[in-house]
């Protein structure tokens, strides 16, 4: 099996197969990553082989910091400032793409912009650096799935493995990076994530823009059908029917469900995104007619969260 304990010997092993072109799937503070070198376009197009993904979705580009995010893309002011406050950490850029980085076109799936991300998590970062390389790579989940935040996650879910899957254990936050798109004359938020959208603009003194359609369209993770479980989902949920499971949240939650899972009983948000996938994962094996979700408040990081629950109840 390649699940590896991420010792320093194991992550010099996969900086040495990402080197070779080969995909490394390892651990990082939002999700896992299924890696390929971003600069070797048939390793990208063994990620999205593995992935199933269609084609023309473009991938997050991970680097080590602001000095390589230079040399793959235009780094303008605001740019700069998001980056040095919230790298390394989740949160990923949408720039114009340098065209003499040398990043695969694949990547960008044809775009003119890159999404970059300097990820906090120690294993992560070895890699990065060990490798020395830019490292693109989305969630580490067959398209459509949701997202894993452990190594067995991924090893069940891919049906091509990676030659590698680094274990630094379960993933802290849980929930993927906030995408900001810095490209267009006002920064706009692309996908809700990790970082909530209050954050970002206490720092910036202004509201982020709603994504243009143009925007969203070419940021396609957003499609309305992604992170889908196989049972249905039913959000909003005060009271639960006995073949029902419960994803509750809160110190309130009515009995007699199937199956109950508590995102956090103290109402902590962060503890809530941390378990999100895990426990939605969980709930789908119980043979239930539905899965009943509990209200979760809309702000800070409920954003993402309510993001995450509607496209897994939206199975277009
Ligand atoms: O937390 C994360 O971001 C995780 C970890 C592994 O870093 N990665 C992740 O990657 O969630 P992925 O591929 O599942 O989602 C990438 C998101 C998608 O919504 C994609 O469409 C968007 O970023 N994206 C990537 N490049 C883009 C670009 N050039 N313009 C607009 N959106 C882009
Ligand atoms: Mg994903």
């Amino acid at each position: 099996m390649p699940i590896v304990p991420a010792t320093p010997d194991a992550i010099r092993r996969a900086a040495q197969a990402l080197a070779r072109g080969e995909i490394v799937a390892f651990p990082t503070e939002t999700v896992y990553g299924l890696g390929a070198n971003a600069l070797d376009a048939r390793a990208v197009a063994k990620l999205f082989a593995a992935k199933e993904r269609p084609r023309f979705n473009p991938l997050i580009v991970h680097v080590q910091g602001l000095a390589e995010a230079g040399e793959y893309a235009l780094v303008n002011e605001v740019a700069r400032k998001v980056a040095e406050a919230f790298w390394p950490g989740p949160l990923t850029l949408v720039l114009k793409r340098r065209s003499t980085g040398g990043i695969a076109e694949l990547v960008s799936a044809g775009l003119d912009t890159i999404a970059l991300r300097a990820p906090a998590n120690p294993v992560a970062q070895a890699l990065l650096a060990k490798a020395a390389l830019p490292i693109a790579a989305p969630s580490a989940n067959r398209s459509g799935h949701i997202s894993p935040t452990t190594a067995a996650h991924v090893e069940v879910d891919l049906g091509v493995r990676p030659a590698m899957i680094l274990d630094g254990g379960p993933s802290p936050l849980g929930i993927e990076s906030t995408v900001v798109s810095v490209v267009g004359p006002k920064p706009s938020l692309l996908r809700p994530g990790a970082i909530p959208r209050e954050a970002i603009e206490r720092l910036l003194g202004d509201q982020l823009a709603a994504a243009e359609a143009a925007e969203r369209a070419a940021s396609p993770g957003q499609q309305p059908g992604h992170y889908a479980p196989r049972t249905p989902l039913r959000l909003d949920a005060t009271t639960v029917q006995p073949d029902e499971a419960l994803l509750a949240f809160g110190a309130h939650v009515p009995h007699g469900a199937r199956l109950t899972l508590n995102l956090s009983q103290s109402g902590n948000l962060e503890e809530a995104a941390a378990k999100l996938f895990a426990s939605l994962r969980e709930l789908d094996q119980a043979q239930a007619s539905a899965i009943a979700v509990m209200p979760i408040p809309p702000t800070g990081l409920g954003e993402a969260i309510n993001d995450r629950l509607r496209r897994a109840a939206n199975r277009g």
